[in-house]
């Protein structure tokens, strides 16, 4: 289990930016943290595996505290974390040796490694960028790159900061397909920071930041309603649609073609009220 025990910190010499933080994952949970720019979500991340300390409260990964200076290398293999600007975590020449990275430094057999590379390249769809130099690569070939990498690592805990931030539609959906598909294989828990309806359909549970504090918990039902309640617009309504019907059946159907749904009948339908989804608000 990763755990936050009443976690806060401060950036030396700067104001406390996360106060009283506490959270449970679960190995097989996908938890979501949300929250408006600066609400501590990347410092949270950070305080999870062990890049940063909290200054009151703990941070246990699987009971082992972050701060246990012997325990640094196993705290980073269990906790693998996708940096939010991929340009903070590309280090090597190619893509295959970014992704094989990890794993040998994991000291995982030549052939373990190279077995973990192909499967990456495979299941990020990205075999065609295996010789390609990484700081050649598009930001959003960055982006995928950076993930596959940290999950070649098969992780306990992956904690993802924004990293779809830099794909288009479809290209987000495939990388959140293979996160899935991976995640189901593992048995890994996940952290999935952010703000965009489709990431975070991937997750059981959500924890809204304010100002570094909990805002709210709930689960993934919960969150449409939540958004509106603080004014963020729905992002990512058009892409969840085909989803929707595996949670309201026949719920895609009903929205005319061309049609935009309004972001109050999504939470409505996703909360099990009733009626029919009216056209309206535009949401992007
Ligand atoms: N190295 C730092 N030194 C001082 N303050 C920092 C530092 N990094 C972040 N902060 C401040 O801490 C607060 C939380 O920042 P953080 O990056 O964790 O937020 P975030 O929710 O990830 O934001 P975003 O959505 O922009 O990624 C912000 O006020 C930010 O300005
Ligand atoms: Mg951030």
């Amino acid at each position: 289990m990763l755990e936050l025990r009443d976690v806060s910190y401060a950036y030396p010499g700067s104001p406390q930016v996360v106060t009283n933080v506490s959270l449970t994952v679960e190995r097989g949970a996908r938890v979501a943290v949300m929250g408006e720019n600066g609400s501590g979500k990347t410092t949270l991340a950070h305080l999870m595996c062990g890049l940063l300390q909290p200054v009151t409260g703990e941070v246990l990964v699987d009971g082992i505290p972050t701060g246990d200076a012997a325990s640094i290398h196993e705290i980073r293999r269990r906790v693998g974390l996708v940096f939010q600007d991929p340009d903070d975590q590309l280090i090597e020449n190619t893509v295959e040796r970014e992704i094989g990275f990890g794993p040998r430094n994991l000291g995982l057999a030549p052939a373990e490694v190279e077995s973990r590379v192909d499967r990456a390249l495979e299941v990020f769809g990205i075999q065609d960028l295996r010789g390609r130099s990484c700081h050649l690569l598009s930001a959003g070939e960055k982006q995928t790159v950076t993930v596959a990498s940290v999950l070649a690592m098969e992780p306990d805990y992956v904690v993802l900061d924004e990293s779809t931030s830099l794909l288009d539609g479809e290209a987000r959906l495939r990388l959140i397909s293979a996160v899935e598909r991976l995640l189901t294989e593992t048995g890994a828990g996940l952290v999935l920071i952010s703000m965009r309806l489709e990431d975070v359909w991937l997750c059981d549970r959500v924890l809204f930041l304010k100002g570094g504090s909990v805002a709210f918990t709930g689960g993934k039902e919960d969150i449409p309603r939540r958004l509106l309640d603080d004014g963020v617009p729905l992002t990512g309504l058009p892409l969840l649609l085909g989803r929707l019907d595996g949670i309201v059946p026949g719920f895609a159907g009903r929205v005319a073609s061309g049609r935009v749904l309004s972001a109050g009948s999504l939470a409505a339908a996703l909360s099990g009220m009733s009626g029919n989804p009216k056209g309206g608000a535009a949401c992007p």
